[in-house]
């Protein structure tokens, strides 16, 4: 996230709704400052936030998947007045904290390395990798490197997809998400709406397909991993974040925040957002196992929901673009389908420090994991 004053109101509005999140729990979320080493309570040169994650990993050359963590760093900023790499420093810095001791040297004219106190270290566990979501275009994250030359957060131009598509007012007026009897809960095209209280059961399905993801990974030459959708307050996170700012309910669903819709194994998550997504965009932040002979009814469901309360687009990122999935959302006549690269400033670009292996791969870039 970009912090910048046009929107300070919303950023320290939405700030407050994280930290009550599940995320947040347990100092989740943590602010760290640069400061004089002779002057820690001085003046501050550079500032960030971390989330700690849970996380999944297949290592370099194993094939079991291991519980391991990871970091979203986020709110970078420095001082007018010091704007002088203090941030890139800060940054440099914090991969000696948040990964094993095991990265390159860390540089003499650094000065010390740092160091976290046992019980500090309890809360901040040795992480897999750390990721950023830049609105300041790939460069200045690659350089807050590791050590001297190892290149830092590594943006893959190729990994940043996008799709956008129009939501269209349902042709049939009287259609509506029925329920089966008094309780059940609403359905449409055999698509199941979930809330809340079906996101724990809906988190654990996540996890197995994301933990077969990796399954399915070649570890030859590099490990693999994942953000674990069964961590605390990861995958609500989305949707929790999304409700800052004022909202028109949901009347067709009982004025309910719907959260996904499910038909069998395949899971569509998603949200409105706050103001870093245009108010009339729906965001799906994460599908799995969605194919191409579910699209149109996933749409037509997606238009329903979304027309009653003024959804015009829809938005998603990390789909193939040479899948069979994304190759029909293209030819549905009338969706306006654009398929590209998010690229350039305010394109929230994931950035990844890879703290086990330099080629290791975040194989998940949907957009539930951006802060
Ligand atoms: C981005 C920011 C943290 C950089 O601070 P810093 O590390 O002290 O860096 P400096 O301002 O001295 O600039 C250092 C380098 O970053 C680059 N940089 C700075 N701001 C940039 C921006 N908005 N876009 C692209 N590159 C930028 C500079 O060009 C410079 O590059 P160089 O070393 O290759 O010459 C600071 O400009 C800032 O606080 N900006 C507002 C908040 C923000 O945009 N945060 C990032 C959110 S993703």
């Amino acid at each position: 996230m970009r912090l910048d004053e046009e929107h300070e109101h919303e950023i320290l509005s939405r700030r407050h709704e994280e930290a009550r999140t599940e995320l947040a729990e347990g100092h989740g979320a943590l602010n760290w400052v640069l400061v004089q080493r002779s002057d820690p309570e001085g003046q501050i040169y550079a500032g960030c936030d971390t989330y700690r994650i849970e996380a999944l990993i297949k290592r370099k050359s194993k094939e079991s998947i291991e519980d391991t963590f990871c970091y979203g760093i986020t709110s970078v900023y420095t001082p007018v007045q010091h704007r002088k790499g203090y941030g890139r420093h800060l940054l440099r810095v914090l991969h000696y904290i948040l990964a094993r001791p095991r990265l390159p040297a860390f540089p003499l004219e650094w000065g010390d390395p740092p160091a976290l106190a046992p019980k500090q270290r309890e809360l901040v566990p040795w992480a897999s990798f750390s990721f950023v979501c830049s609105d300041i275009g790939s460069e200045y994250y690659s350089k807050c490197t590791i050590g001297d030359s190892s290149e830092g957060f590594a943006v893959n131009p190729l990994e940043q997809n996008e799709l956008h598509w129009k939501i269209l007012p349902p042709e049939d007026e009287e259609g509506s998400f029925c329920r089966h009897g008094p309780g059940d809960d609403h359905r449409e095209d055999d698509w199941l709406v979930l809330y809340d209280k079906d996101l724990p059961r809906i988190k654990s399905i996540l996890r197995e397909g994301q933990k077969r993801n990796l399954e399915n990974r070649d570890t030859v030459d590099h490990s693999v991993f994942a953000l674990d959708p069964e961590a605390g307050g990861v995958c609500d996170f989305v949707a929790q974040g999304g409700e800052t700012g004022v909202r028109e309910p949901w009347p067709i669903l009982d004025k309910v925040e719907p959260r996904g819709v499910q038909r069998g194994d395949t899971v569509v998550m998603f949200a409105r957002y706050d103001y870093q997504v245009p108010k009339d965009t729906l965001i799906i932040s994460f599908v799995q196992k969605l194919t191409s002979d579910d699209l149109p009814s996933l749409l037509r469901v997606l238009d329903r929901l979304g027309t009653e309360v003024g959804l015009r687009n829809g938005w998603i990122w990390g789909l193939d673009p040479t899948s069979e999935l994304v190759r029909s959302w293209e030819a549905l006549p009338g969706r306006n389908t654009k398929v590209g690269l998010r690229q350039g400033n305010d394109a929230h670009l994931y950035g990844i420090a890879r703290y086990e292996d330099q080629g290791g791969i975040l194989v998940d870039q949907q957009m539930w994991i951006w802060l």
